[in-house]
């Protein structure tokens, strides 16, 4: 065990694969109990279960963070299987978006928005009402490369990141003083399914602009959230931690609009 989680309730949110996925899983295996969430209730079920099955604490809830009602029942769910969160990671994410241009009607910028702002507000509001009582909390963010100088390529996207680091920032000021924490974890490019169909053309430009060489690993994307969340980082409050391998700013998108 590298952070001492243990009996904490833990909230994340689109942990059925990716990044998700391992934090739950670290989580759990640093002593937390679990709610594994997804959209999807296969997935989510598959976590929790190989959770449980390395003698950890773990239940599965497939709600979508967008809609209050399901978010607010998760929450009871969580709390009656192991009692007040303590731990919110607010990781739900979709990768939808086109250029501007292409996008006359906007639906895409309120689909993102919906997911990764509303999302995260929907659990933190859930989460919070506990956490002041308790006087004790930790909310993780997920934003992205994008938030670095924008990406361009779903400006939908960057849109809702910039947003999600907005509220990142706003209710660090505001709930530091009820004793939560609030930060964010910007990764760099992942293998997950975010990024799994990406052109090779648009991969090897990545891996060419990154110190490392490489794509990162989720179970990195993990290792910080923990991080985060745990008593290490007790005097970080209102950060966005890069974990990208030193990712250049993107400037060479421009292929994609040609
Ligand atoms: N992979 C990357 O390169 C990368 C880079 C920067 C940021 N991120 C962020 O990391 C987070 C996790 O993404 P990932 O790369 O693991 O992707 P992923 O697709 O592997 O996992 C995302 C999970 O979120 C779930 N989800 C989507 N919408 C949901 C909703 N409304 N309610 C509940 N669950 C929902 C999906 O079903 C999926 O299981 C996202 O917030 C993403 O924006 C990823």
């Amino acid at each position: 065990m590298q952070f001492d989680l243990s009996g904490q309730t833990a909230v994340v949110t689109g942990s059925g694969r990716g990044n998700g996925r391992e934090t739950a899983k670290l989580l759990a295996e640093n002593g937390a109990n679990v709610v594994v969430n997804d959209l999807d209730a296969e997935p989510a079920e598959t976590v929790a279960a190989s959770i449980r099955d390395a003698d950890g604490n773990a239940v599965a809830v497939d709600a979508d963070v967008s809609d209050r009602e399901s978010v607010d029942a998760m929450f009871d769910v969580a709390s009656d299987e192991f009692g007040t969160v303590a731990i919110l990671v607010n990781n739900a994410g979709i990768g939808q978006g086109d250029r501007f241009l292409n996008e006359p009607d906007g639906d895409d910028f309120r689909t993102n928005l919906e997911v990764h702002l509303f999302g995260a507000i929907n659990c933190t509001r859930a989460a919070c009402g506990g956490m002041v009582e308790q006087g004790y909390g930790k909310i993780v963010n997920l934003t992205s490369i994008h938030t670095k100088n924008g990406v361009g390529m779903s400006p939908q996207y960057d849109v809702a990141k910039f947003s999600l680091l907005g509220l990142t920032k706003s209710l660090a000021l505001e709930l530091g003083g009820e004793g939560i924490r609030v930060n964010a974890v910007a990764p760099g490019w992942v293998n997950t399914r975010l990024t799994e169909g990406f052109e090779p053309q648009t991969r090897e430009q990545i891996i060419d602009q990154n110190p490392l060489g490489r794509f990162g690993d989720p179970e990195e994307i993990a290792e910080t959230i923990a991080f985060l969340c745990a008593p290490a980082s007790d005097y970080v409050n209102g950060h966005e931690l890069r974990v990208d391998g030193g990712q250049a700013p993107i400037d060479t998108w421009k292929h994609r609009y040609d």
